[in-house]
C-alpha cells in the first residue's frame, strides 16, 4: 500500500477523551480502552468508525456499555470497522484487547526490556495496543490506569499523577491524567522495578516541576549528567524561545532495548540507555555530548512536536527538522559554536548527502511512502534542520524569533502542516517564501557552480552563480531553488568584508540565488579579493568553485569565521585526496601532501585557536567523504591507500608537534565540559599522527595504559586496532578492555565497533567471530548496530571487500533480523544505498546480495520497501 500526501482527509469522528486501563502481565496484558466519540462537523450521518490495529485480537466491543452485535462490525488484526452508530453523540466505545509484551520483539507497542514494561508508539505503535485512530491529527485527553503485581513497583504514564493504591490481592495500581490533548504516538507507559534520581526545576513563571530519571537499580549515579543537561535544556528553551514546561512532573526512563535514540512522549520521555548513562570510566566525551543533545532534543519536542504536532506523517520534518535545529543551537550555545557547527556539517555530508544522491533520495517532506518508519532519515532530520536555518538566514534572527513566537501562539494545540509553519515567517517578515517551499518538496542536493571575474580597471568583482539539481526517484525535472549563500570577500592583505552587491534586495554578506543562473557585482573593490562562499554552510549544497590551492590557503589563513576557515582547509584536503585516490586506482605519481601538511600544521600550532577546533582541522576527510566527492566508479581500497599516504606524510612532517600535543592532556579530575573535551580530542588526534610517524604501537599502548577515562582509553585502543592490527600490544589492550568491561554491554559496544571498523579485507571474518562472542546479542538493537552497523556503514574497505563477503554478511543479518525486528533490519540495509557508485565488480556483488534479500520469503514492508527502492 502506498500513502500519498494529497489524499489527506480528516477522520469521521473526533475523540473527546480516552480512558485506558492496563492489567499488566508478561504474556496476557489486558487493555480496556474507553473513548468518547463525536461526529466531526460535516461528516456523513452514516459514516462508519474505522480504527487502526496491528496484530490485535478483539476481546470485547461495546457501545454505551452494550455489546455491539456481530452484524454491526468487521474486525481483523489491523482494522476495526463499526457501523450503525448511535445517531446522537457523544457516545462511548469500549474496546478490550490482550497483548503479549514478552514476545513483542519488534519493540513497537507495549514490550518488555530487561524485565521492565515499556512502550514505543511513534509512528504507528499505539495500534499494537488497542484499535484506535492511530494518526497524529486526532488529539485527545488521556487518563491511564495501570494495574500490576506489587513486584512491579514503578507504574508510569503521561501527565500528572492521580494517585496510587492497592487493587486486589497482590496487585496495586497507579492512575495518570494528561490534561494536554495529544495524538496517540505520544502515549507512553513504563512499569518495572527501577532506580530513580530526582531534582526540581523552577520555571520562568515560578512553578516547581519535579524531575525524575529512572534507570536500572545501581546505575543511578550514571544519570546525573543527563539530569544536569535536562535542567540546562529547560532553562535554555525559556531564554531562547520563551517556552515554559507545562506539567507538574517531567520523567525520563532509560531502557536497554530500543530501536532509536529516544522518544518525546508527553511528560515521560523514553530513552535508549546509551543516551542517558555516563560516567568518566565508561563514557567518552562524545557520549556526553550526545546525551546533552538528545536530552535537549526530546525536551524541546514538548513545544515543537507535542503542543504543536503534525497533521500527518508526511509533515514529520515539521517537528523533527525544527527540533534538531533547536537542539543544534542549544549545543552551540552550551559549547563552542564553530566546533559544533563543523560537526553538524560533517554529519550532514556524511549521512544526508549520500541519501540525497542515491536511490533512497526523498524530499524533506515526502509526498508518498509505503512504510513511514523508513522516513526517519537524515533528510527529514538533518536537512530539515538546515532548511529551518536557511529561513533564519533569509529573514534574519529577529524576524525568525518573531515567526517562531507567532507559530507557538497561532498553532498551540493543533496538528499542522509545513505550509502553516512557513506562513508564520512570511507573515512576520513580508518575505515571499513560495519558492523556498521547494526545499521541502524537491529532493536532491543542489549543485552551485561559482566563478568570479575581477575587473581591475573598473574595480568591480562579479560573481556568477549557477544552480542545478540532479533528477531523483520520481522527480525527473527540478525547478530553481531559493538558495541563501553567506559569503565574505578577503582582500590580498587579509581584510575580510561582507559588502552588499550592486543588485538591490540583497543584504550584506548573503547572496540569494533564486534563478538558474545569476550574476552579482560588487563595486569599489580596490584589489582582486578571494571569495569565501557558503560561509558557515548557510545552504546545504555542493559547491563547485574554481579556486586555486593558493586562494584556499588565503581563506584558511584569514577567514574570521572559524567554520569558513575550516571549510577552506577541508576543501584543500579533499582536492588532494581526490587526486591521490585517482592515482592510487589508475597508476601514476602520487601528488605531494606537503602544502596540505603545512596548512594543517600551521593551524595546529596556532594557540589562539581552541584545541577542539584544531582537532577538527587535523581530521582528514574520511574514506567515505572522499568516495562521495569522487561520486562514481569507486574503489575503496585505492581511497584507503591515498588517504593513508597523505596521513603518513602529514604525520612525518609534524612529528615533533604531534608528539608534544599527544601528551598535552587537561589537568585535574575528569570533566566532560567542552574545554577539556577539546583538549582530549586534540591529544587523541595528535596521538594517531605521531603513532603513524614513529610506526610503532608503543605510544598508543602507553596512552592506553595511562588513560584514566574512557575517552582516552577508547581513542588509544582504536589507534592500536586500526594502525597496528597484528601487534602484541593490540592483543593485550583488547584483552584487557574485555576483562575490565566485559560486564558492561554499552562499553563492550565500543570494543566491538572499534574492531568492526578496522580497515581491510580481514575484518569481515573478525565480525563473524564476534557474532559468536558473549558480548553480541542479535536481539538487542544497540549490540547489532555496534557490530553490524559499524561494519557496514563505517568500514568502507572491510564492508566493500571485492569478493562480496561483506554484502553477503549484511544480507544474512538483515534477513535473520527482519522477522523479529523489521525496523532494525531495514535501517541496517540502508548501508547499501550507495552501491551504484562502486566500481563494476563490487556493484555486481552488491546487486546479487540485494536480489538475494529481495527474493526472501515473507519480507516485512520495512525491508521490502528499502530493498526495492535501493535496486530501482
Ligand atoms: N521522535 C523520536 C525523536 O526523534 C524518534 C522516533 C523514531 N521513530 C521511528 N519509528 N523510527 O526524537
Ligand atoms: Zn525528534
Amino acid at each position: 500500500q502506498v500513502f500519498h500526501l494529497k489524499d489527506y482527509t480528516p477522520t469521521a469522528f473526533e475523540v473527546e477523551r480516552i480512558d485506558l486501563t492496563f492489567e499488566l502481565h508478561p504474556t496476557e496484558t489486558k487493555v480496556a480502552a474507553r473513548s468518547i466519540l463525536k461526529r466531526r462537523k460535516g461528516a456523513a450521518a452514516d459514516a462508519p468508525l474505522e480504527f487502526d490495529g496491528d496484530e490485535l485480537t478483539l476481546d470485547a466491543l461495546r457501545i454505551d456499555s452494550i455489546d455491539v452485535p456481530d452484524s454491526d462490525y468487521d474486525v481483523g488484526p489491523d482494522k476495526l470497522t463499526v457501523r450503525n452508530l448511535p445517531a446522537s453523540d457523544p457516545f462511548e466505545i469500549t474496546i478490550e484487547t490482550t497483548l503479549s509484551p514478552e514476545t513483542n520483539t519488534q519493540l513497537m507497542g507495549l514490550y518488555r526490556s530487561s524485565g521492565n514494561y515499556c512502550t514505543q508508539c511513534e509512528a504507528e505503535g499505539f495500534r499494537r495496543i488497542t484499535y484506535f485512530y492511530d494518526r497524529p491529527d486526532v488529539l485527545t485527553v488521556y487518563t491511564v490506569t495501570i494495574i500490576a503485581p506489587k513486584d512491579v513497583p514503578i507504574l508510569l504514564s503521561n501527565g500528572n499523577s492521580l494517585g496510587t493504591g492497592n487493587y486486589d490481592a497482590g496487585r496495586h495500581f497507579a492512575a495518570w491524567y494528561d490534561p494536554h490533548p495529544k495524538p496517540s504516538y505520544l502515549f507512553a507507559l513504563v512499569a518495572g522495578d527501577l532506580g530513580v534520581i530526582t531534582d526540581t526545576f523552577i520555571t520562568m513563571s515560578g512553578r516547581e516541576v519535579e524531575l525524575r530519571i529512572y534507570v536500572e537499580h545501581g546505575k543511578e549515579e550514571r544519570a546525573t549528567y543527563a539530569m544536569d543537561a535536562l535542567k540546562r535544556s529547560m532553562k535554555w528553551d525559556e531564554d531562547a524561545y520563551g517556552r515554559e514546561y507545562d506539567l507538574d512532573i517531567f520523567m525520563v526512563v532509560a531502557v536497554s532495548d530500543f530501536n532509536m535514540g529516544a522518544m518525546e512522549n508527553k511528560g515521560l520521555n523514553v530513552f535508549n540507555d546509551k543516551y542517558v548513562l555516563a560516567d568518566p570510566e565508561t563514557a567518552t566525551d562524545q557520549d556526553y555530548a550526545n546525551i546533552e543533545a538528545i536530552i535537549a532534543h526530546e525536551y524541546f519536542h514538548n513545544w515543537t512536536g507535542n503542543r504543536i504536532t503534525c497533521r500527518d506523517w508526511f509533515q514529520l520534518c515539521l517537528k523533527e527538522g525544527l527540533t534538531v535545529y533547536r537542539d543544534h543551537t542549544f549545543s552551540q550555545d552550551q559549547r563552542s559554536a564553530p566546533v559544533k557547527r563543523i560537526a553538524e556539517i560533517k554529519t550532514l555530508k556524511a549521512h544526508q548527502f549520500p541519501e540525497d544522491s542515491g536511490p533512497l533520495a526523498h524530499p524533506v517532506r515526502p509526498a508518498t511512502y509505503k512504510e513511514i518508519n523508513n522516513f526517519y532519515t537524515a533528510t527529514v532530520y538533518e536537512k530539515g534542520s538546515e532548511v529551518v536555518g536557511m529561513i533564519r538566514t533569509i529573514i534574519g534572527p529577529a524576524k525568525f524569533r518573531e515567526g517562531m513566537d507567532l507559530y507557538f501562539g497561532r498553532h498551540d494545540g493543533q496538528a499542522v502542516t509545513i505550509e502553516d509553519y512557513i506562513a508564520c515567517f512570511a507573515d512576520v517578515s513580508g518575505v515571499a517564501l513560495d519558492q523556498f517551499m521547494l526545499w521541502y518538496n524537491q529532493a536532491g542536493t543542489p549543485l552551485v557552480s561559482a566563478s568570479t571575474t575581477y575587473d581591475a580597471a573598473a574595480k568591480t568583482l562579479s560573481v556568477s552563480l549557477e544552480q542545478t539539481v540532479q533528477p531523483t526517484p520520481g522527480q525527473a525535472n527540478k525547478s530553481p531553488m531559493h538558495i541563501p549563500l553567506a559569503f565574505a570577500l578577503i582582500a590580498p592583505d587579509g581584510t575580510v568584508t561582507t559588502p552588499s552587491p550592486d543588485e538591490t534586495g540583497h543584504e550584506g554578506g548573503v547572496l540569494e540565488l533564486t534563478k538558474r543562473s545569476q550574476t552579482f557585482t560588487f563595486s569599489g573593490i580596490e584589489e582582486r579579493p578571494v571569495l569565501s562562499l557558503n560561509r558557515g554552510f548557510s545552504a546545504p549544497v555542493n559547491l563547485q568553485i574554481e579556486q586555486s590551492a593558493g586562494d584556499l590557503a588565503h581563506i584558511a589563513r584569514h577567514e574570521t569565521d572559524g567554520v569558513a576557515r575550516w571549510q577552506a582547509i577541508n576543501a584543500s584536503a579533499t582536492d588532494l585526496l581526490i587526486k591521490a585516490s585517482k592515482v592510487a586506482r589508475d597508476g601514476g605519481d602520487l601528488p605531494s601532501a606537503d602544502d596540505l601538511a603545512d596548512i594543517l600544521i600551521a593551524a595546529t600550532q596556532d594557540d589562539s585557536l581552541e584545541p577542539a577546533f584544531r582537532a577538527q582541522v587535523l581530521q582528514l576527510p574520511s574514506e567515505a567523504d572522499i568516495a562521495r566527492e569522487i561520486g562514481s566508479n569507486i574503489d575503496p581500497d585505492a581511497i584507503h591507500t591515498a588517504r593513508r599516504f597523505a596521513f603518513d606524510a602529514i604525520a612525518r612532517k609534524g612529528e615533533a608537534l604531534f608528539a608534544r600535543l599527544s601528551e598535552d592532556l587537561p589537568d585535574g579530575a575528569y570533566s566532560p565540559a567542552a574545554e577539556d573535551a577539546g583538549k582530549r580530542a586534540l591529544a587523541a588526534m595528535a596521538l594517531s599522527y605521531v603513532s603513524a610517524a614513529v610506526d610503532t604501537p608503543s605510544r598508543a599502548k602507553a596512552a592506553y595504559d595511562a588513560a584514566d577515562n574512557m575517552t582516552m582509553l577508547a581513542a588509544a585502543l582504536q589507534i592500536l586496532v586500526h594502525q597496528f592490527p597484528d601487534a602484541e600490544e593490540t592483543k593485550e589492550a583488547l584483552a584487557d578492555f574485555e576483562n575490565r568491561f566485559g560486564d558492561n554491554p554499552l562499553v563492550m559496544d565500543k570494543w566491538m565497533s572499534i574492531q568492526a571498523m578496522a580497515p581491510g579485507a580481514a575484518t569481515s571474518e573478525r565480525v563473524i567471530e564476534l557474532m559468536d562472542s558473549p558480548h553480541y546479542n542479535a536481539g538487542n538493537p544497540n549490540r547489532v548496530r555496534a557490530l553490524i552497523g559499524a561494519f557496514s556503514a563505517g568500514n568502507p574497505t572491510g564492508f566493500n571487500r571485492a569478493d562480496g563477503q561483506g554484502y553477503r554478511l549484511l544480507a544474512k543479518v538483515v534477513t535473520e533480523t527482519d522477522p523479529k525486528n523489521p525496523q532494525l533490519a531495514a535501517r541496517l540495509l540502508t548501508a547499501m544505498r550507495s552501491w551504484r557508485s562502486l566500481e563494476s565488480g563490487r556493484q555486481e556483488e552488491a546487486r546479487r546480495a540485494l536480489v538475494a534479500i529481495q527474493s526472501t520469503e515473507k519480507l516485512s514492508t520495512d525491508v521490502s520497501d528499502i530493498v526495492e527502492r535501493t535496486l530501482n
